[in-house]
């Protein structure tokens, strides 16, 4: 089922014994950072579900790659996939994703977000297009898999296929959608509706963010439903 959540719901799903154990770290937002709201949903998932293995699908500047390092315990890591320059003649992109896909690979700095000294050690570039991309050795491996790199239809399937196979079964885990409901990539609420038919998909209110919990978070899924 297609369900729409308030963001304070995701972010009360984080329970904790006091105030300090509910800090988060954020890189303060500009006009070329991922919205705060939606970040803050996203980080409050990945507290929620105390992960500590996460994916990235749509590296971009590495922005969002940082937020979420610098919000996992010191164990945790993230790996994030984009594209090489040789995938990028032969990937199939939507207009507007090719025009993302084609600028340069930092946002000005001298290197992506999170190859900074204090957190790189916490990250592993991946490097292919996501719809060739032998995701199989890290299959059952992940806590959280943040899907936010092609929004056509094709490649949205197809990394959503990969998403729900790179989960963790035996812990609680999630899918995180970007672009839910954005007028510019309408085929991922599109699809999403498709996945909303075999399991819960919730859209968070004020956001493009969309998630769905695998059957171990069935008690995190409770006070949402
Ligand atoms: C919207 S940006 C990601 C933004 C990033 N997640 C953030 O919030 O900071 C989408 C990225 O997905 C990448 N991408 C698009 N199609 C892809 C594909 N088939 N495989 C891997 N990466 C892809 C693009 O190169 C682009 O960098």
């Amino acid at each position: 089922m297609r369900l729409n959540v308030r963001p304070h719901q995701v972010f009360l799903l984080h329970e904790t014994p006091s105030a300090a154990d509910r800090l988060a770290t954020f890189v303060l937002p500009n006009d070329r950072t991922p919205k705060l709201l939606e970040t803050a949903v996203l980080v409050a998932l990945l507290k929620a579900l105390d992960a500590r293995r996460v994916l990235e699908i749509g590296t971009l500047w590495g922005l969002q790659t940082l937020n979420l390092a610098a919000n996992l315990p010191d164990d945790g890591h993230v790996w994030t996939l984009d594209l090489g320059d040789e995938d990028l003649a032969q990937a199939q992109l939507d207009a507007r994703d090719r025009v993302i896909a084609g600028l340069p690979r930092t946002d000005g700095s001298a290197t992506r977000a999170f190859e900074d000294p204090r957190w790189r050690d916490r990250v592993t570039k991946l490097t292919g297009d996501s719809t060739r991309f032998d995701f199989a050795p890290l299959y059952g491996s992940m806590h959280l898999v943040y899907v936010d790199g092609g929004h056509d239809a094709r490649t949205v399937a197809s990394d959503t296929r990969h998403a729900f196979a790179l989960l963790d079964p035996s812990r609680p885990g999630a899918v995180v959608w970007h672009d839910d409901g954005n007028p510019h990539h309408p085929d991922v609420a599109a699809w999403l509706d498709q996945v909303g038919r075999e399991r819960d998909v919730f859209h968070v209110g004020e956001t493009m963010v969309a998630f769905a919990l695998n059957h171990a978070a069935g008690a995190l899924a409770r006070p949402l439903a």
